[in-house]
């Protein structure tokens, strides 16, 4: 067993995976992608996303964890090895370690930003300010490299902290007080968004159908919206896997995460839009709809600057929830490939992605133009780092989908998960056929968009459909 250890209780997987799951894609991503994608069309093809494709990769992936009782990278190695697939599929742990890398170096930036605006909203700063004010104060964050370093610094190096102490002393017990702040948090401000805004104006906008508004780009932008928000195809949720009780069950937990992370993104949209409405602005600000809309809704409502303040609280600590589950992959996989200590192996990824972070951070100032990335990709650096991970992690999901759904022994998958065998040919179809279609699709209409990229990715997807194949001939009884 590697020395792999297991969390304390049945039930810390769960809280664990929800602490991954919700962070800035729920509170941040998810509000300002669905005001610009026109409200409820693009919110049904996100929660189609998550029930057909998310839920079952989400089952897939934590079964993957379980089962090697490794970090991702050992663990899918090991897999291969006791399942006689091909070694190609290991290739999952390092795209997943790669991928957590590239997303932890600017989604530390990012929370950093939220930093900034817990601070100014405590002190008051932006009480009774006007909207160019407010505007002006966003594009002078973004224009300093010195002050976005600063809290992009700080932010990780919290993160750092907690996993460097240990599953137990440091991510069971931050989650532990974390979680339920966080929860609490979110209720305040929903109540705050109904007494001072309009919810009903916003549920109206988040919940009233309409599929003919949603532009292909919004299709794409729902379902790769729902892999990040589940935190899927990268091995965070692996890793966490790993430490999982044997005892509980893999599906219903799957269900429970999926549900609390879709109830949190709804919660919070419902607040923000409220209160969005109740001030009478846009809701189609793009990125800038958490630190330029909102701050300046909150400028003129009572007790603004307090519970504006206690929201940023919440979009820090959702963060920092979920960057603690972007380090430990990596961490866990040095631990036991090099027989570092934890705290050298939490030391090497972060300070690896914090450098990494710089690019981000320059990205919205001195090289906002001109750099080699542009020249080569037409785009920032920062915008680059996304594109990747925008790639690798649906490819990661649609190759544990198949290695899942497909290579592995498919009675020792089925005793794995436990459940009644109509349930597990439902799982089944699913991870073999709908995930991967869905994905590919997604694929499909993002690439071409993107001279050059065309090429690579439909090679990669042709050499896994071999694999699929292959694997499938191989074992010639797998049910
Ligand atoms: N799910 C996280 C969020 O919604 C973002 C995320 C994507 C993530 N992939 C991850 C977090 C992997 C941790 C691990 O903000």
């Amino acid at each position: 067993m590697s020395g792999h250890n297991v969390w304390t209780h049945k039930g810390t997987f769960l809280l664990a995976a929800v602490g991954s799951a919700v962070g800035l894609g729920n509170l941040w991503r998810f509000p300002y992608l669905t005001g610009e994608n026109g409200g409820g069309a693009f919110i049904l093809i996100y929660a189609l996303t998550i029930f057909a494709v998310g839920i079952p990769i989400l089952i897939a992936e934590t079964m993957l964890g379980r089962t090697s009782r490794r970090s991702p990278i050992m663990g899918m190695r090991h897999l291969t090895k006791t399942h006689r697939t091909s070694r190609a599929w290991e290739s999952i742990g390092w795209l997943g370690a790669a991928s957590a890398f590239l997303i932890l170096s600017f989604y530390s930036v990012i929370a950093g930003w939220a930093l900034h605006y817990t601070w100014l909203m405590l002190t008051g700063s932006l009480v009774g300010a006007d909207a160019q004010t407010i505007s002006d104060g966003f594009n002078a964050l973004l224009a300093s490299p010195r002050l976005m370093t600063m809290y992009h610094t700080l932010f990780i190096a919290g993160s750092a902290l907690i996993v460097g102490m240990g599953i137990h002393k440091g991510i069971e017990s931050g989650l532990r007080i974390m979680m339920p702040a966080l929860f609490v948090i979110l209720i305040v401000v929903l109540i705050y968004g109904i007494i001072n805004g309009d919810v009903g104006a916003a549920a109206s906008f988040l919940f009233t159908f309409n599929i003919g508004d949603l532009s292909l780009e919004g299709w794409l932008q729902a379902m790769g919206q729902s892999f990040f928000t589940l935190s899927l195809g990268m091995g965070a949720i692996m890793a966490y896997g790993a430490y999982m009780s044997s005892d509980a069950s893999l599906t219903r937990t799957a269900i429970a995460v999926a549900f609390v992370d879709t109830a949190v993104a709804m919660v919070a949209g419902l607040a923000i839009f409220s209160l969005v409405f109740g001030a009478g602005l846009e809701t189609g600000q793009g990125p800038g709809l958490m630190f330029v809309t909102l701050p300046l809704a909150f400028a003129d409502m009572p007790f603004g600057a307090l519970v504006g303040g206690v929201f940023f609280i919440l979009v820090l600590g959702a963060a920092l929830s979920s960057s603690i589950s972007l380090i430990e992959p990596v961490a866990a996989f040095l631990v036991e490939r090099f027989d570092m200590t934890r705290p050298q192996a939490v030391t090497i990824m972060v300070v690896a992605a914090w450098a990494m972070g710089l690019l981000t951070v320059v990205s919205f100032n001195v090289w906002a133009e001109g750099t080699i990335f542009h020249s080569l990709f037409g785009r920032s650096a920062f915008e680059f780092i996304e594109l990747l991970t925008n790639i690798f992690m649906p490819l990661g999901g649609l190759m544990i989908a198949l290695f899942a759904g497909w290579a592995l022994t498919q009675s020792e998958v089925m005793k794995e998960l436990g459940t009644h065998p109509t349930w597990f040919a439902l799982w089944r179809f699913l991870v073999r056929f709908v995930g991967p279609a869905a994905v590919s699709f997604v694929f499909l209409r993002t690439i071409p968009q993107v001279e050059g990229y065309l090429i690579p990715t439909l090679g990669s997807l042709i050499i896994v459909a071999a694999f699929a194949i292959g694997q499938r001939l191989r074992h010639s009884n797998p049910s």
